[in-house]
């Protein structure tokens, strides 16, 4: 049985006092023994975070990382090496923002991959095709080549302990959801095409769906038996709301 996860991409949110008062409504919630939960602040508030959440059951993930293992001379970035050093455990790895907007590559993204899996970060790749793309009917091949690069690349081994999010683009902060038997499909897909290279890899990796996820849409998308928890944006800035998705994923 696969444990599920939720995770909140807090994206560029927030100030010192706004996270510090999310965090605070964090520690209050109800959170399921059987459900893994962990939130992505910006890189400014990843220690802000880690030590307020210190003891807590809600871990912390950065929402990036430079493609280069070794810390060294490249201004702006942070290595994997220093995110675990500073207490971080997990990093989204192609976030469709990052995909599009800062035109992150496939090949870039393998490479954020390996160094973040080295460090002994938990990776998150995130997949998903556009509304353009899903009305040409190429979803499932535009899913399956982002996950395919790293399977090429690395070795389906690569996702042993790893976790994927399937965010269809056109669900991101529009209000729309894919309907849990959209989704569905797209993650039965993926664990397919990780069960052609090993059947144990694709048992065990977590599959998470994002796109406009809300409490009142979790538990419906959760019930689908290839969707093993939610990655959330807007809604993860609510400590109640967020508090409310993570016990809907539990069992
Ligand atoms: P929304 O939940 O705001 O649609 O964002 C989803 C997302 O991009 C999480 O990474």
């Amino acid at each position: 049985m696969r444990r599920p996860l939720v995770a909140g991409n807090w994206k560029m949110h927030g100030t010192r006092a706004s996270v510090a008062e999310l965090i605070e409504g964090l520690t209050r919630q109800a959170f399921a023994d059987d459900v893994d939960v962990v939130v992505f602040p910006t890189l400014l508030h990843l220690t802000q975070a880690v030590a307020a959440l210190d003891g807590s059951v809600v871990a912390v993930g950065a929402q990036n990382c430079a493609a280069q293992a070794e810390q060294g001379a490249l201004t702006g970035e942070v290595a994997a090496q220093q995110l675990v050093d500073a207490g971080v455990r997990y990093v989204l790895i192609g976030h469709s923002e990052r995909r599009s907007l800062l035109a992150e590559s496939d090949a870039l993204l393998v490479r954020k991959f390996a160094v973040a899996r080295d460090a002994g970060l938990v990776p998150v790749l995130c997949v998903g095709e556009t509304l353009a793309e899903r009305e040409a009917g190429q979803t499932f091949a535009v899913v399956k080549a982002q996950v395919a690069a790293v399977i090429d690349a690395l070795g389906v081994d690569a996702f042993v302990g790893g976790v994927i999010a399937y965010e269809p683009v056109w669900a991101i902060g529009t209000g729309l959801t894919a309907t849990p038997e959209q989704a569905q499909a797209v993650h039965a897909a993926i664990r397919e095409q990780l069960a052609v290279c090993s059947a144990q890899v694709a048992q065990q990796a977590r599959i998470l769906y994002g796109g406009s996820v809300k409490a009142a849409s979790a538990a419906e998308l959760f019930g689908m038996p290839d969707i093993d928890g939610g990655l959330v944006g807007g809604a993860s800035l609510n400590a109640d709301e967020f508090g409310a998705i993570c016990r809907a994923a539990g069992n």
